[in-house]
Parts: structure tokens; sequence; C-alpha cells
């Protein structure tokens, strides 16, 4: 198993968010995590990238406990973390973005390499490379973002609501995006609102409510579950 989370308990300060989540994803594997607004999501993808410490449980990478090491080192062992609202250095060029998407040795050995795979794989970078990053639209923005966090040669690509606010037509052009990762072979668990988009993309699903996990399983599964639609239509 590439990662696993067990019975993972986060809190702030006294305030305990996540209780006894336990989640997986596998080699090569597409995983949506969902849930209404403040169940837990972005805490629980920001403590598998180290960002805020586990109170109880563990995260494991193949096997081995990470739950005690830095972000940094997190990263050198092949995981990368998307933010929400894709924070990308504004005053930084296209090319200084993504170069510093690749400064752990592994990544840095290959990354001219790298870069020139991600202005393929985002051909809408490859005219901007030179352009600051704060003047490129929405999706844009969103595409740097992805290919920031892939300049770390990830196996396991988390995104935090990569579709937030984006037009139809972006989102479209992020979904063949999504599809072109899958196939180069590096897993994604990614968080998304909207619960028909995501479960179309991902192979399984998480739901959350209120810190807790109310039903799992395969996205087909889910679709139409009576439990999702409790979660998130109520009654
Ligand atoms: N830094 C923080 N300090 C204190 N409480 C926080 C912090 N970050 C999040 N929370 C609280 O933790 C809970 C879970 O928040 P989280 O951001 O993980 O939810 P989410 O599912 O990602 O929500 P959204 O859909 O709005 O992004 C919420 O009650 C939130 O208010
Ligand atoms: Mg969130």
């Amino acid at each position: 198993m590439l990662l696993e989370v067990k019975d993972l308990e986060v809190a702030y300060g006294d305030f305990q968010v996540v209780w006894g989540v336990s989640l997986t994803v596998d080699e090569g594997e597409v995983v949506t995590l969902l849930g209404p607004n403040g169940s837990g999501k972005s805490t629980i993808l920001n403590t598998i990238s180290g960002l805020v410490p586990v109170l109880r449980g563990d995260i494991l990478v193949r096997g081995a406990s990470i739950a005690k090491r830095p972000t940094h080192h997190r990263t050198g062992l092949g995981i990368a973390h998307v933010l929400e609202r894709r924070r990308v250095y504004p005053y930084l060029t296209v090319r200084q973005n993504l170069l510093l998407g690749a400064w752990h040795a592994k990544a840095k050995a290959v990354r001219d390499e790298t870069l020139a795979q991600m202005v393929e794989m985002f051909p809408i970078l490859k005219d901007r490379t030179d352009q600051l990053a704060h003047t490129l639209s929405g999706g844009e923005q969103q595409m740097l973002a992805l290919a920031r966090g892939l300049m770390a040669k990830p196996q396991l690509l988390m995104v935090d609501e990569p579709f937030l606010g984006l037009a139809p037509q972006v989102v479209e052009q992020l979904k063949a995006v999504f599809a072109g990762i899958r196939d180069s072979g590096i897993a994604i668990l990614f968080i998304e609102q909207n619960v028909r988009l995501a479960l179309s993309m991902a192979d399984r699903g998480y739901v959350l409510e209120s810190g807790r996990l109310a039903i799992s399983g395969k996205a087909r599964g889910l679709m139409n579950h009576k439990t999702v639609r409790r979660v998130f239509l109520g009654g």
C-alpha cells in the first residue's frame, strides 16, 4: 500500500476536528475525499503532508510511519501536496515557480527534464514561462500549481479542491490533465465539493461528516448511495 492512514485524530489546540479516520491509497490509484464544509478534508491532507501534527493514530508510506517526520522528508518520500486556492508565488515567474517544486535532491537531479515534461503536459504554460504567476488566469494558476507539485516527482499527488471557481471548460481541461497524471502511474488523492464530478474521476471515495468517516467504497457505488445523499443534502 502506498499510503495508509490509521485511526487518525487531529486537533487544533483543544478543538478536535478529526476522529478515528482510516484511509488508504494504493499505487496508481485515484481516490477522492468528500464532505461538507468544515468536515475535516483539508485538515486530513495537511496532516498527511505534515503541516498539521497527528494527535493520535498513524500515517504510513509503503509500510513505514511518517507521522513524526517533518514535511520536507515526506516530500522526499514521494508525497506532493497542492494546497487549496492554488497558492503559487505571485511575483515569481512560471519557470521560477516550477523550479521551486523540485528542491529535494532526487527531483533536483532531473529537474530540467521534468520541466520539459511539464511544459509538454501543460501546453498552457509553454508560452508563459517568463510571465509572473499572478498574471495567469485561475485555471492557468491551477495548472501551474499542479505542475509545480509534479516537479517534486511524487508517487502520490494530493490536491485540495482543484476545480474550485473554475469555468466548466477549464474543468474539462483539468480533468484531462488528471487523466494524464494517472496514466503516468502517479496516485492522486483529491478533495472536491462536487460529488458527481469527484466520483466520475475517482476509483474510490471516502465521505467525511463532522470529522468522522460516514462511508467509503468504490466511486460507482457511492454515486447514488443514500448515506452520501444524506450527508450532502441532509434528511
Ligand atoms: N488552523 C485552524 N485552527 C483552528 N481550527 C481550524 C483550523 N483549520 C481548520 N479548523 C477547523 O477544523 C474544522 C475542519 O476544517 P477543514 O478546513 O479541515 O475542513 P474542510 O472539510 O476542508 O472544509 P472546506 O470544505 O470548507 O474546505 C473546521 O471546524 C475548521 O473551522
Ligand atoms: Mg478545505
